[in-house]
């Protein structure tokens, strides 16, 4: 069994780590987001091609302006402060999801860093952001459409992934075992991996551990 070259994670408990500690939400995102900076370190450190994180979702527009105004905050500081020690050690940012319809300063920050990181070849960190699997599929498929016969190459070369390699393993934190419309196309061959720890308390150990339980599994793609 070879090694992951691409894991896809998403991050979940961060309301479930405040409550427990009688903390607002905002302070369990803000917890949450030092786990992503831990954990992209030690990706890079690893040598891995590839890391989605699931950041924000089309249908987390639903929760309170009041979150979803303190997320994007911490998003966006996350990436003021970092984006230097990408350029530094060759990470390179990508965000799959409708990004662009998003605030002005927002498109503008995250413009910035992609054309900076640009011709990084070391890990490659992408954010999915306003993203919503289907609607990547919808979007893929009408593109595809205008160009020739709809068939699963032609897709999966108008995925906002096109360019990543296939994922290998998908982590979801906190207990809960759905897909909430993340990466519905990719993970079709995905090995999967469900630990009860909320994100916050999440560290490279247990990043560890899933690649640990990916490298012994057998995978078939359907054959025997
Ligand atoms: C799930 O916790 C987490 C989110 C909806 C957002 C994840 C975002 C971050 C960790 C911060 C920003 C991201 C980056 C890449 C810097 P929840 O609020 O659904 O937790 P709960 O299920 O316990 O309520």
């Amino acid at each position: 069994m070879s090694a992951a070259r691409h894991v896809a994670i998403i991050m979940d408990g961060n309301g479930r780590w405040a409550k427990a500690r009688h903390l607002p939400r905002a302070v369990g995102h803000q917890r949450g987001v030092e786990a992503v900076r831990t954990l992209v370190r030690a990706a890079r450190d690893m040598g891995l091609e590839a890391l989605t994180l699931y950041a924000f979702s089309t249908e987390n527009w639903r929760r309170p302006e009041e979150e979803v105004s303190a997320l994007f905050a911490l998003l966006k500081r996350y990436i003021q402060d970092d984006l230097q020690e990408f350029v530094d050690n060759n990470v390179r940012l990508k965000i799959i999801g409708d990004y662009k319809s998003l605030a002005s300063d927002i498109v503008c920050l995250l413009e910035d860093a992609l054309t900076r990181t640009a011709e990084n070849n070391g890990t490659t960190l992408v954010v999915a952001l306003n993203y919503g699997a289907q609607d990547e599929i919808a979007r893929a498929a009408k593109i595809a459409a205008t160009k020739g016969p709809i068939t699963v190459a032609a897709i999966d070369a108008e995925l906002d992934t096109a360019s990543l390699p296939p994922v290998d393993l998908l982590i979801r934190t906190s207990g809960e075992m759905r897909l909430s419309n993340f990466l519905l196309w990719q993970v079709a061959y995905a090995e999967m991996w469900f630990t009860d720890v909320l994100w916050p308390d999440f560290t490279p150990d247990h990043l560890r551990e899933g690649l640990n339980a990916f490298a012994n599994r057998e995978r078939r793609y359907g054959g025997r």
